[in-house]
């Protein structure tokens, strides 16, 4: 989409076009281009709508029904915050004690919303010029958001002592320009120094403000992680969308940290909290009657140990995020099994325990153990009216496989 076309969607005519669209419908799409066109709409003020259509339809997973007041581009939607993480960034600007955030790469302006609706005042800015222009809509509501079109390198944010409640966000694109996929989005890189903008300037500008947070890869590396900031990992329904580093006034402890995200909760684990946890892993011969999976922020935040203090219990495998108890506790941040049985891994051994308890429904799930389920599941002849679960994983060291029960 060009500037100029992007003016013509969200004024006049183009604006009442995309008002009167129906729900999106993929099959149906085609058809209804060519009857818009025949009723003597212009054939790329047609596309442009249609395509807002289509990205709306997909924004709900990010945003609800909020999306469908919004304009996307297909990258910015894909790189867009969700909706109940960009509240947990505004949140934390808020009670850092900012009254105002410096957006630099703000994107379509997810995490700019968020910062809005908290009350922020925003001044966001982006490289793009129809990105920067589909932000400036998103954010039509908020009198006290104001968007350009600009380069982060050439805004000047306050970091003097006088600019105490001057917060600045960061969230560098990892895309490499140039280089698309089938859909029309730019690939992504985690290298650090592929970011836009800069890994320079981010640091520069994170030491040097009151508050700040920059949004990075959750495969952000431990080693990276700058002195004196907290790098917390964030999950949202079990998937780690981001590593968010924060400076100064927004980081609340040092070091690593997660949060645990989904529509009821928000659960933070700190490095503090695996301090001092039991080291040894635990033994095939010793396990116990339950089993604690870690949330995936937490095992990328390598914080296992809060989970093995939490439940009391040994880590199967050092950094596997997966605990053994004899205690039966409700931990929110972490998934909890019975086990039944445990056998050291031996497909001979495995076809026997499936023959002996007439398995003919078999889930499998590997953590840290060198086996493909699908080749796994050919080889162990399935064949029964009884269904299992089964982990095969590392203990102490060893590849072992637990029989598994879920538990509420
Ligand atoms: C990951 S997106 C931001 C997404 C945003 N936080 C959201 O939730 O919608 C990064 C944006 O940074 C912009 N950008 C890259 N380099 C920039 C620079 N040097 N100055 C300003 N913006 C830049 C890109 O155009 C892109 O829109």
């Amino acid at each position: 989409m060009t500037p100029a076309l992007l003016a013509r969607l969200v004024s006049g005519e183009g604006a009442a076009l995309l008002a009167s669209l129906p729900p999106y419908d993929e099959a149906a799409a085609f058809t209804l281009a060519d009857r818009l066109r025949a009723e003597g709409f212009d054939a790329d003020l047609v596309a442009a709508a249609l395509t807002q259509s289509r990205l709306r339809a997909r924004g709900e997973r990010k945003f609800g029904t909020a999306a469908h007041g919004m304009l996307f581009t297909v990258d910015g939607l894909e790189q867009a915050t969700r909706r109940q993480i960009a509240q947990l960034h505004a949140r934390r600007f808020s009670a850092s004690g900012t009254r105002q955030v410096f957006d630099l790469g703000c994107g379509v302006g997810a995490d700019a919303r968020a910062f809005a609706v908290a009350g922020l005042r925003v001044t966001a800015v982006d490289a793009d010029e129809v990105t920067a222009g589909v932000a400036e809509f998103n954010l039509r509501s908020w009198a006290h958001a104001k968007v350009r079109h600009g380069l982060a390198e050439h805004v000047s944010v306050p970091t003097a002592q006088a600019a105490r409640t001057i917060g600045v966000w960061l969230d560098p694109a990892r895309r490499t320009p140039g280089v698309s996929d089938l859909q029309g989005r730019t690939r992504r890189t985690f290298r650090l120094d592929q970011l836009a903008p800069s890994w320079d300037l981010v640091r520069e500008l994170g030491a040097a403000t009151a508050a700040a947070g920059v949004k990075l890869s959750p495969s952000f590396p431990h080693a990276a992680i700058p002195l004196g900031t907290q790098a917390q990992w964030t999950s949202y329904d079990g998937e780690v969308l981001e590593c968010v580093l924060w400076w100064n006034d927004a980081a609340w402890d040092t070091g690593r940290s997660a949060v645990v995200v989904s529509d009821q909760f928000a659960h933070e684990v700190l490095e503090r909290d695996a301090t001092g946890a039991n080291p040894e892993p635990a033994r095939l011969d010793r396990l116990h009657g339950f089993l604690y999976e870690a949330d995936r922020a937490v095992i990328r935040a390598g914080l296992s140990g809060a989970l093995v203090r939490r439940v009391d219990g040994a880590e199967l495998d050092t950094g596997i995020g997966i605990v053994t108890s004899p205690r039966d506790v409700v931990v929110p941040w972490a998934k909890k099994y019975a086990v039944s049985d445990a056998i050291p891994f031996n497909l001979k051994a495995l076809r026997s325990w499936i023959r002996d308890h007439r398995i003919g429904r078999l889930t499998i799930k590997k953590k840290g153990a060198s086996v493909d389920p699908v080749q796994l599941r050919r080889q162990l002849r399935l064949k029964g009216d009884n269904e299992a679960t089964i982990l095969v994983t590392r203990v102490g060291g060893a590849q072992a496989v637990l029989m598994l029960a879920p538990v509420r």
